[in-house]
């Protein structure tokens, strides 16, 4: 028996192996809100992120760790309640599996029980593979995430290109073997050397989603609020903006308190 409407059409993680087989790129996005979520899967989206990057862009604050595991199931429910078709994928925020592996596994339960999402997101190489390992004997796929980790921000320092010198891109292809070797079903790479994507993607067997990674990977991810422009001042060089959606809402926002001053706004048409 299906538990979903329209289970033929859903995109699963084998659905992105088979993508990724015959060469076919995966194209992902961020989302936050229910409403948002359905514009996108509509669109035809593959996967939906449910990403802690909504700490920055939803809430407000510089980096991602403040937000908690309570606000990530809140977006992650609403982004389900607007999804057909897409995979969604859930972060799990800083500090609820990097400690202790019983703690991430409660965390991912809590985020599958109460959204209804599909999988988890997990940044780290083999430091966290205890998390990973805990997570996966519970049948809950994982993405990894590798490259530049906004949750290590304050070890990194910046936001630049990681993985630039010899070890630490040797240490990068090293540990996502590791992840595909646990069983994580996708890797997403962030900001790193195309070069480095091309030979972490024609070595791995599970798809590689890259940001700021290059042309190389099996699928590429961007922050839906930078993509439509509604983020002003970001505008690292792998960003295409689709769209400069903070000038037009601004625009049209201006345009309807001019209406209302001007008592043009509402007219006899648009009243009882
Ligand atoms: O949180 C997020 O939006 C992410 C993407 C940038 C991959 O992790």
């Amino acid at each position: 028996m299906s538990v979903h409407k329209n289970d033929a059409k859903r995109v699963t993680t084998h659905v992105l192996q088979a993508m990724k087989s015959r060469g076919e790129r995966i194209a992902m996005l961020t989302a936050y809100d229910y409403s948002m979520a359905r514009i996108l899967d509509e669109a035809g989206i593959d996967i939906l992120l449910v990403g802690d990057s909504a700490s920055n862009v939803m809430a407000g604050h510089e980096t991602t760790l403040p937000i908690t595991l309570n606000n990530m199931i809140y977006h992650a429910s609403s982004v389900v309640r607007g999804v057909n078709r897409a995979l969604v994928v859930v972060d799990l925020p800083f500090g609820n599996y990097q400690s202790n592996p019983m703690l991430a596994l409660e965390s991912t339960v809590r985020i599958m029980k109460e959204s209804g999402a599909h999988a988890v997101k997990l940044e780290g190489g083999a430091e966290i593979s205890k998390s990973i390992k805990k997570i996966l004997t519970a049948g809950v796929p994982v993405m990894g995430h590798l490259g530049l980790t906004p949750q290590s921000i304050y070890k990194f320092g910046t936001y630049t290109v990681r993985a630039k010198e010899k070890e630490e891109a040797e240490k990068l292809i090293e540990d996502a073997k590791i992840l595909e070797d646990l069983g994580c079903f996708a890797i997403v790479l962030e900001k790193v050397p195309a070069a480095l994507t091309q030979k972490v993607a024609e070595k791995l067997t599970i798809p590689i989603i890259g940001i700021g990674a290059g042309q190389h990977a099996d699928g590429q991810v961007l922050v839906t609020h930078d993509l439509l422009g509604i983020t002003k001042d970001f505008q690292p060089r792998f960003l295409r903006r689709y769209l400069e959606l903070f000038e037009v809402i601004k625009g049209s926002v201006g345009q309807y308190i001019d209406d209302v001053k001007s008592r043009d706004f509402p007219n006899e048409t648009e009243q009882y």
